[in-house]
């Protein structure tokens, strides 16, 4: 942004949900009310059957399309995968590190790290998710794990730039109705900012769009938006409804 401010962004994950039909209803919903929306970036994630679908719909219109995976070998012999080159000329965004990739898939930090590194390497931004459970919540470790696994994410990568976006997913906020607080996502997004400022610079954090995410809908929504280091949402089933989603949207666009 020309003064200095970063453009928070809101990021809609609509996981393994949606039929084509349904794919298509949403996606042009979401052109028909979000397109030109000053103040907000509003990057959108469908399964990957309608990545194609989506970039058709978001072409010419200020929405953007992301991924929910991506594996980290260029190509091969690798079934039902995805490389990050052949997202390319589709999406722009490709999320890393979501808890359910984690726990559902057995992902680890080295992983993580695999991905982002392919990501970037063919030149997308990438979404990292990160996020304490609630028993490291319990024992006083939400800190130390953010730091751990950002630390982990980020081996061998030299520098990131503007392009990177990190979300500050609670796993114990994700799905269940129950977000955090403004106060501690606003303490949580502070620290990853922190890290990125240590293993970065200061410049690059300052430049670096913190996410929360966790149950975000559209009543809770201004509570994170007002926050300094909270960079818009990363919205999982309030994404399906395009109206909650549009909501949440021009909430953190006027909060911008
Ligand atoms: P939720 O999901 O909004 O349904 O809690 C968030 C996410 O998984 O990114």
């Amino acid at each position: 942004m020309p003064d200095g401010r970063r453009l928070p962004i809101v990021g809609g994950n609509w996981k393994m949900h949606t039929d084509r039909a349904e794919a298509h209803r949403l996606l042009d919903a979401l052109v028909d009310d979000l397109d030109g929306l000053e103040g907000v970036e509003v990057v959108v994630c469908p399964p990957a059957p309608w990545l194609g679908d989506a970039a058709d719909a978001f072409d010419d219109t200020s929405l953007a399309v992301g991924a929910q995976d991506v594996y980290w070998v260029a190509q091969g012999a690798f079934t039902g995968a995805v490389a990050a080159s052949q997202l390319v000329g589709t999406v722009e965004y490709v999320l890393a590190g979501h808890s359910e990739r984690r726990q559902v898939f057995g992902e680890t930090d080295e992983h993580v790290n695999l991905k982002l590194r392919a990501v970037l390497g063919a030149g997308l931004r990438p979404i990292l998710a990160v996020g304490e459970r609630h028993e490291e919540r319990e024992a006083g470790r939400t800190i130390e794990v953010l730091e751990r696994q950002l630390r982990a994410a980020f081996e061998g990568i030299p520098q990131i730039d503007d392009g990177f976006v990190i979300a500050y997913e609670p796993v114990w906020a994700i799905g269940t109705g129950l977000a955090a607080t403004p106060e501690m996502a606003q303490e949580a997004c502070a620290a990853v900012r922190a890290v990125v400022a240590d293993r970065f610079g200061a410049d690059v954090a300052t430049t670096c769009r913190v996410q929360y995410g966790g149950s975000v809908n559209p009543a809770n929504v201004e509570g994170f938006a007002r926050q300094p280091d909270i960079d818009g949402a990363l919205v999982g089933g309030a994404a399906l409804h395009p109206d909650a989603f549009a909501a949440i949207c021009r909430a953190v666009a006027a909060a911008f």
